[in-house]
């Protein structure tokens, strides 16, 4: 086991999860420090409470930080981690004013899809509310902007037109768009009718997946279709980006296909060395109503023996293939 003491997670000093009605600087399912209501971004990033929750990581006490990370389970279990660097290695100073580079706007719940995990209903967000965001990015100079951590980017009308219309003399900083996505809508049509400049920022994207068959998909990812998902993801693997990352939330409806996933994954990439697949926990908290997430979501307890061994072999496999593998589902959670 890593001493977390040793290390800085990176990631609250230069990133902020942006909602229709807070801001976050983590993703508030890993930590307890709390968010910042009613606040435009900036504010939020110079608020109190982020400085508080930046000074426990500088302390090394990661008092608000939780396992259900899986960048801190993963630094803590393997010893290294993406978003970690060591302390040794940096200059402690200049994390004292952290500048704000990356930026996930989650704000907008609109989605084509209406999974078992996420939605009891379809949800329709606030076009309104993401326009002002990304007017607002504007001028922070931000480097990065991921859509969408709240719903399906290429449903929602704003964020399709803001990529269409999308011109880098706006947004003189930016260096990267990710798009995280279900794939059901990411076509070639769709792709296409994007702006050269946003295709040209397009660098990375992560297609949620959570699992491996026609008849699992359909189950869970209510209203998608299996076959409209492959065809989309072979057509993104053919862009060549920079950075592929694939999903799977683990469920109880698709445990017992992480191998099949994992091979999936494999068999599609072609440049190894960028791919990424990430594989955690669902959470009941800000989803779905408890009463649903316990029927039709949650693992039984006599599952995860299972589901432990299936990680424990992918983590093997993926060494070997050079694809890098993120999990917060371990026996230290
Ligand atoms: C809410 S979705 C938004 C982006 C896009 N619509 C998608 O599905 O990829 C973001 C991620 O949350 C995951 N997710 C959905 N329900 C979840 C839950 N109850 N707990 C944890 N993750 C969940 C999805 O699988 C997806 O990877
Ligand atoms: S997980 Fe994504 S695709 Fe599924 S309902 Fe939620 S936002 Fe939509």
């Amino acid at each position: 086991m890593v001493n977390k003491e040793n290390y800085i997670c990176t990631q609250p000093f230069t990133y902020a999860a942006v909602f229709s009605n807070y801001v976050d600087i983590c993703c508030d399912m890993w930590h307890t420090a709390g968010h910042v209501e009613n606040s435009n971004v900036e504010d939020a990033w110079h608020s109190l409470k982020f400085q508080e929750f930046r000074n426990s990581i500088l302390d090394g006490n990661y008092k608000y930080c939780s396992l259900r990370c899986p960048h801190l389970n993963t630094l803590v279990t393997k010893g290294e981690s993406w978003c970690f660097v060591k302390k040794e290695d940096i200059n402690l100073e200049d994390f004292r004013n952290p500048t704000l580079k990356h930026v996930k706007l989650c704000d907008n719940e609109t989605c084509n899809l209406r999974c078992l995990t996420c939605r009891t209903d379809f949800k329709k967000g606030n076009a309104y509310t993401t326009l002002k965001h990304l007017e607002e990015l504007k001028k922070l100079g931000v480097e990065r902007v991921d859509v969408m951590g709240s719903g399906e980017p290429l449903a929602i009308s704003s964020v399709k037109h803001w990529l269409r219309s999308f011109n880098c003399s706006d947004y003189p900083k930016l260096k990267q768009i990710h798009i995280h996505s279900n794939g059901q809508l990411f076509t070639r049509e769709m792709y296409e009718s994007f702006s050269e400049d946003a295709k040209r920022l397009i660098k990375s994207v992560e297609i949620s997946i959570d699992a491996a068959s026609k008849e699992t998909y359909e189950k869970i990812r209510r209203g998608g279709s299996w076959e409209k998902l492959m065809t989309n993801l072979n057509f993104l693997m053919n862009l060549n980006l920079k950075e592929y990352h694939f999903s799977y939330v683990v469920q109880k409806e698709n445990y017992q296909e992480l191998d099949q996933f994992y091979e999936i994954v494999k068999n599609l990439v072609q440049v190894l060395e960028s791919t990424f697949t990430s594989i955690r926990y669902t959470y009941a908290d800000c989803w779905i109503n408890e009463e649903d997430y316990n029927r039709q979501v949650k693992l039984p307890e006599e599952c995860y023996e299972n589901v432990y061994s299936q990680i424990e072999s992918i983590l093997k496999k993926s060494c070997q293939d050079k694809i890098t593998v993120y999990t917060n589902i371990s026996k230290n959670e």
